[in-house]
């Protein structure tokens, strides 16, 4: 039967239960594609935390469904607004729920038609998602592939193209947001405080030029990079993953557009792996320069 929902805006007190759908959702759609996924729940929320606590803070819409009959969340739609850049970054309905209405209700709250210079959604390949975000005014531009590898095997050779890594602090927060502007257009302005108190920033130089900038997780999650040419990304990513070598991190994780060729054949020649299950960038216009960058990973957002 269809269900019978009410949709309304999120609180914190939503945090977990909008979680308690995402996994189920995500799990159903990898089985449903042949790439089983199967976490351990509490795992993911515990490394996922620092982030999705970013995204309820920041959210610029979040809205949740609840089922009328047992006042449960079923579904959640959420979206983050950089200057003129408005991205969907969640959008899960619980299996049990699914293709009765209740991911259009939440979409046209969480992202509404007509806001945003540049619409943008990192997308799954779901029919029922690619249907709405068409509807919603987006167009699926080309894949972006999750990578992952090892950083102890192939962990790169020092940069010797007179590319210089500088760490980054707060102070440089101009150069970085000026950096990825230049790249795609928008800049992600004080989210990189946030970037900068959990993961480990750098800046490229060479000679007085600043020409990338990257950024290492704890737990091996890089991104985002940006290069003022695809020819530096090499070395940016050799540096990175040494990074990642010296502090014993086992996997590295990266998300790739796949017109990154540079940096696609850079990884695959360093026997990374690709995850079966790619993601698309739906957006509402062609915009920015992605054969030279690699968004956020996970891939909630660029
Ligand atoms: C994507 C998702 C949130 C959509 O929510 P939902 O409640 O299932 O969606 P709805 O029922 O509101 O809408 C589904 C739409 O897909 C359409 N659809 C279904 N199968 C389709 C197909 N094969 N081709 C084209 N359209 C299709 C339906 O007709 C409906 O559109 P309509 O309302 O204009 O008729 C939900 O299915 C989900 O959680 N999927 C798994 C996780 C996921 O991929 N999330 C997206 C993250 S980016």
């Amino acid at each position: 039967m269809p269900p019978s929902f009410h949709v309304r805006p999120a609180t914190p007190d939503d945090k977990r239960p909008s979680f308690d759908v995402f996994i189920p959702a995500v799990r159903e759609l990898s089985a449903r594609q042949g790439a089983p996924w199967e976490p351990d729940p509490d795992e993911v929320w515990n490394n996922q935390k620092p982030f999705l606590d970013f995204l309820a803070a920041h959210a610029a819409e979040w809205w949740v469904a609840d089922d009328d009959g047992s006042g449960k969340v079923i579904g959640y739609a959420r979206s983050l607004e950089r200057g003129g850049l408005f991205e969907l970054s969640e959008f899960f309905v619980h299996p049990e729920n699914q293709s009765a209405g209740v991911g259009r209700a939440l979409l046209d709250k969480a992202f509404p038609n007509g806001r945003g210079e540049v619409r943008a959604i990192i997308a799954t390949t779901d029919v029922r998602a690619q249907s709405r975000y068409y509807q919603a005014g987006t167009v699926a531009r080309f894949p972006i592939a999750g990578l992952t590898g090892k950083p102890g095997v192939a962990a790169g050779e020092p940069l010797n193209n007179g590319i210089e890594p500088v760490a980054v602090t707060t102070d440089d927060i101009a150069d970085l947001s000026a950096l990825e502007r230049s790249v795609i257009e928008f800049d992600r302005g004080n989210e990189f405080e946030w970037l900068l108190e959990h993961r480990e920033g750098y800046l490229y130089r060479q000679g007085r030029e600043i020409v990338g900038s990257a950024f290492l997780g704890p737990r091996g999650a890089i991104g985002p990079v940006a290069a003022t040419h695809p020819d530096h990304t090499p070395s940016i990513l050799d540096h990175i993953e040494r990074r990642a070598a010296e502090r014993e991190i086992a996997e590295v994780a990266l998300e790739v557009p796949m017109v990154n060729e540079v940096a696609m054949r850079h990884l695959l020649g360093r026997q990374f792996k690709m995850d079966t299950f790619l993601t698309f960038l739906n957006t509402s216009r062609p915009f920015g320069q992605f054969d030279r960058f690699m968004g956020f990973s996970p891939p909630f957002v660029l």
